[in-house]
Order: structure tokens, then C-alpha cells, then sequence
């Protein structure tokens, strides 16, 4: 199930004295099994452009091709294309308002139309695929719930849809570490495990370099840089001037290079640059952990 955009420019308000061009001629394509983070300062369009990925939003010209159909035909299957296309919302736990957990992730199912017996196992499933005891929790209101939780059952009412593509947007926003660290694994799972497609919007440089296999990053409603992890990382300068981080292996190799240890340019995982160190100080080849 690829995703193309091609020529895609948005305008809010269009016409209005608060008219903004949010996304200016973005053209990629995102194929099936990728793990694709797109990051990119504040206004940038990040949100904008995952609206268009499963049709929520539809471009004011260019058009959006998913499996090859153009969302905006007369003859595509919008309906169709939403649930191969799963979209979690920034902070999707203000969206949770059935009265249990169970409830809320078998509301997508149910309006699919699905039979009783279905609906049921997709809820076991998705519960089980973002690590929530079904047994403890799925009787329980979402409002008894910790964040991190919360999180997850809006995560499950997505995956109970079972999509093909899962567009996330800045899943881990707000949450204490351990919230973070369970959202990312369960991401990180349903992309080795599953094959599921990812499209994740961060702030995390970190997470981006521990996750993604491919890097979109965004300025001003264009697509500034598209690349590896290892291409997108090594252009800290350029990252820097758009106001973004760089990973701290990144800023480690670089605090390294200056006191004169040669850390290979293009390194940006915590292994690599260690491993650069006890080549420098003669350690050899060592592995770690
Ligand atoms: N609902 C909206 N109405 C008007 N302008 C909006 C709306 N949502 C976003 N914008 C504007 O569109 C631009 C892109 O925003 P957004 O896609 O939310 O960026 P990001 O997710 O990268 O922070 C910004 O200038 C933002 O102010
Ligand atoms: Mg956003």
C-alpha cells in the first residue's frame, strides 16, 4: 500500500486575512514496510502533510495516490482507504470517550460492521499488541488509567483496524519516560514484527536516529531534506540553522573530532562513536554490552 503525494500544496483559510500556505509542493512517496520519521520545527507543516496521508485532509491542488488511487477520485473508496491508512493523532487520549477501555478500541470495528466474534478478537489483539492486560483493563474506565496507558488504548482503537500504514503524529508528546520508552517499543514492534509501514512525526532526534530508517525533514511547508538516518544527521549544520537538534552520538562524535580523535564523519549511533574511542585509545574491536 504506497502513499504518494505529488505536488501537494494546502492553504488554511484560503482567502481569508489568516491565509497560510501550510504545505508548498510536497512530492514523496512512502513504500510499503518503511520506517519513515519526518521532523521539522514548529509550523513546519508535519501535521498538515500525515493529514493527507489517509485523506483527512484533502490538498487544495496536486493530489494523493494511495495504492495507486487518487484519494480525491470519484471512484475511490475514501472509507476504505482511512482504515489501510491508520492515523494517531498528537495527544490521541483526548479523543477516548466510550465509558470502558474495551468500548473505546471496538468503536472503529463496530462501525466497520464487523460481527460480534471479530470485533472481539481485534480488540484482544490490538490490547495485546500495545502490552495492556485485557483481563485487568478492558472493563475499566480510560479516565482510571495513567497517561502512558491512555495512550496506548488510543492507539489500540487505531490498530484494531488493522492498517497497513500507521501514521503517528509526535506519539510520545507529554509522556514521562517509561511512557516513551513503552510507546516506542510497541512501535518498534509492530514494524518488525508486523511489517507494518510507519510514518512517525518527532521532536526526538534521539528516537528518530534509534528508530527510523529514513528521514524527512521539513521547513516551511517543503520538504528541506529527504535521506538515510546516517545522510540526515550528518548535515548538523544545516539542521541547526532550521532549528532542530542533532542526536547526542552526533554532538559526542563532534565534541570528540575537536579534541582531535578521529570519529568517523556520518556517525550518529552511541555504538559507532564508541567503538571510534577504543579504536583511538587502542582498545581493538570490542562489542557493546
Ligand atoms: N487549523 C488550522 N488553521 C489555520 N492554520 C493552521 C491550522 N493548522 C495549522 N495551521 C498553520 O499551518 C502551518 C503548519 O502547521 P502544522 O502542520 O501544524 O505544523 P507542525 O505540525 O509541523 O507544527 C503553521 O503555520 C500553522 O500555524
Ligand atoms: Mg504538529
Amino acid at each position: 500500500m504506497p502513499i504518494a503525494a505529488e505536488g501537494v500544496n494546502y492553504v488554511y483559510m484560503a482567502g481569508s486575512p489568516y491565509e497560510t500556505k501550510a504545505l508548498d509542493d510536497v512530492n514523496l512517496t512512502i513504500e510499503d514496510g518503511e520506517f519513515v520519521a519526518l521532523i521539522g520545527h514548529t509550523g513546519s507543516g508535519k501535521s498538515t502533510l500525515v493529514q493527507h496521508l489517509n485523506g483527512l485532509l484533502a490538498p487544495t491542488s496536486g493530489r494523493v495516490l494511495v495504492d495507486g488511487q487518487d484519494l480525491a477520485d470519484k471512484g475511490t473508496d475514501r472509507r476504505a482507504v482511512r482504515f489501510h491508512v491508520g492515523l494517531v493523532f498528537q495527544y490521541p487520549e483526548n479523543q477516548l470517550f466510550e465509558e470502558t477501555v474495551e468500548k473505546d478500541i471496538a468503536f472503529g470495528p463496530k462501525n466497520l460492521g464487523l460481527p460480534q466474534e471479530e470485533i472481539g478478537r481485534r480488540v484482544r489483539e490490538a490490547m495485546q499488541k500495545v502490552a495492556l492486560s485485557y483481563e485487568e483493563l478492558a472493563q475499566r474506565s480510560v479516565f482510571e488509567l495513567s497517561g502512558g496507558q491512555m495512550r496506548r488504548v488510543a492507539i489500540a482503537g487505531v490498530l484494531a483496524m488493522e492498517p497497513k500504514v500507521l501514521v503517528l503524529d509526535e506519539p510520545c508528546a507529554g509522556l514521562d519516560p517509561r511512557g516513551r520508552e513503552e510507546i516506542l517499543g510497541l512501535i518498534r514492534r509492530l514494524h518488525e514484527e508486523s511489517g507494518t509501514t510507519i510514518v512517525m512525526v518527532s521532536h526526538s532526534m534521539d528516537d528518530v536516529a534509534n528508530l527510523a530508517e529514513r528521514v524527512i525533514v521539513m521547513e516551511h511547508g517543503r520538504i528541506a531534506m529527504d535521506g538515510t538516518p546516517r545522510e540526515i544527521f550528518s548535515k548538523g549544520e544545516a539542521l541547526r540553522a532550521m532549528g532542530l537538534d542533532v542526536p547526542q552520538a552526533v554532538e559526542l562524535a563532534e565534541a570528540l573530532r575537536a579534541r582531535g580523535i578521529p570519529v568517523p564523519e556520518g556517525a550518529y549511533l552511541p555504538d559507532e562513536v564508541a567503538q571510534a574511542v577504543l579504536s583511538a585509545v587502542g582498545g581493538g574491536q570490542q562489542n557493546a554490552g
